[in-house]
């Protein structure tokens, strides 16, 4: 049998070939692979696993990319300062906070506690707040709340705060602080009200995330993000949140109500979704460094583990 391409096509033609298909199939077999790690999301998952956090995980690639390395657009004058002609009081009543649904965790207080936890190396996971501590970040938020309602602008619960909502009923008991968004158009209606308040300071050191907290010292303080949203997303204004705090909307609006620490709170409509797409919701994490007892503690006193399933805590805390 002759094979007539031998005779057809001199041989020179024939390596051209063979170097273009090569070129070609490489090409293929790239855009190939390309399209699957970044297309394919479960395929992009398993890939880019060490990088990509939980929130992003149903996310289609293009949103993720829209969204995720979106410009942030700082509103001009947003950080600028605010006189204040006049000093509010602050619309609260203590009793409201102070009530038997603040959730407790005396029972820690039982020796035969305690050396459950330094044996079983779970001090990373003791309440990162005393009562009074707990109550005044709770009243920082009770006189931010009214004092945004007072000017009509909508806030709600975020991030940890819904998991310790979802999962605690109020603050992930060893973590120290509360998260509440606000839509970041409203900016100068949130720096009007909460800057001017007696006995309470507007801290600003991002355009998009603030802290509200009392006047003489900066901790306890409100955590405060912005947020934007289009038809489909809702996500933390400043990039550094937006990791864990990219929402389906469908999940935030209508927002709903909830009870936090005994407290009615404004929270996302499908709360128990959201802090289960954005955290291991049956894990329970404390980080390294998290708590002030361990600047002077050491491994050996009982604060080796920081990540266990939260059933194991079961002796320390109530699941819901
Ligand atoms: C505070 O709340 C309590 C209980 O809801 C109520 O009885 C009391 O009148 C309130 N006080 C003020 C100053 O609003
Ligand atoms: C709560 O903790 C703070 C800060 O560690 C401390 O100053 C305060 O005395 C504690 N309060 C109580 C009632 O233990
Ligand atoms: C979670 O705990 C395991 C075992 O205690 C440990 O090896 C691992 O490093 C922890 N993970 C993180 C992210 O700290």
């Amino acid at each position: 049998m002759v094979n007539w391409s031998t005779f057809v096509t001199p041989t020179i033609l024939r390596r051209t070939w063979n170097g273009k298909c090569k070129i070609l199939s490489l090409t293929v077999t790239f855009l190939t692979c390309g399209y699957l790690t970044l297309f394919v999301i479960p395929v992009r998952n398993v890939i880019l696993s060490s990088v990509i956090e939980y929130g992003w995980r149903d996310m289609e690639t293009s949103d993720l990319i829209r969204i995720h390395f979106c410009q942030d657009k700082e509103p001009e004058g947003i950080l600028s300062s605010t006189s204040c002609p006049v000093l509010h009081k602050p619309q609260v009543n203590v009793s409201d906070i102070i009530t038997s649904s603040l959730v407790s965790h005396d029972h820690l207080l039982f020796p035969e506690v305690q050396r459950r936890v330094l044996e079983k190396g779970h001090g990373r996971f003791l309440p990162a707040l005393n009562l009074t501590q707990k109550v005044e970040i709770l009243l920082l938020y009770k006189v931010a709340a009214a004092a945004l309602e007072s000017v009509g602008v909508q806030h709600f619960l975020v991030d940890g705060s819904l998991l310790g909502l979802s999962r605690h009923g109020g603050f992930v008991p060893w973590d120290d602080d509360l998260d509440v968004s606000v839509f970041l158009d409203s900016w100068h209606l949130v720096k009007k009200a909460l800057s001017c308040i007696e006995g309470f300071t507007l801290y600003k050191p991002h355009f998009a995330h603030w802290k509200f907290h009392y006047k003489d010292r900066l901790y306890p303080f409100l955590d405060i993000f912005f947020y934007m949203l289009d038809e489909s997303y809702v996500w933390a204004a400043s990039y550094y949140t937006r990791i864990t705090y990219i929402y389906p909307k469908r999940f935030v609006f209508p927002l709903g109500e909830s009870i936090f620490e005994g407290m009615k709170v404004p929270v996302p409509k499908d709360s128990l979704s959201i802090a289960r797409r954005i955290y291991e919701y049956d894990l329970c994490f404390a980080y390294r460094g998290h708590l002030k007892h361990e600047a002077s503690g050491s491994e050996d006193k009982g604060y080796s583990i920081s990540n266990v399933s939260c059933q194991e805590l079961s002796y320390m805390y109530r699941f819901y």
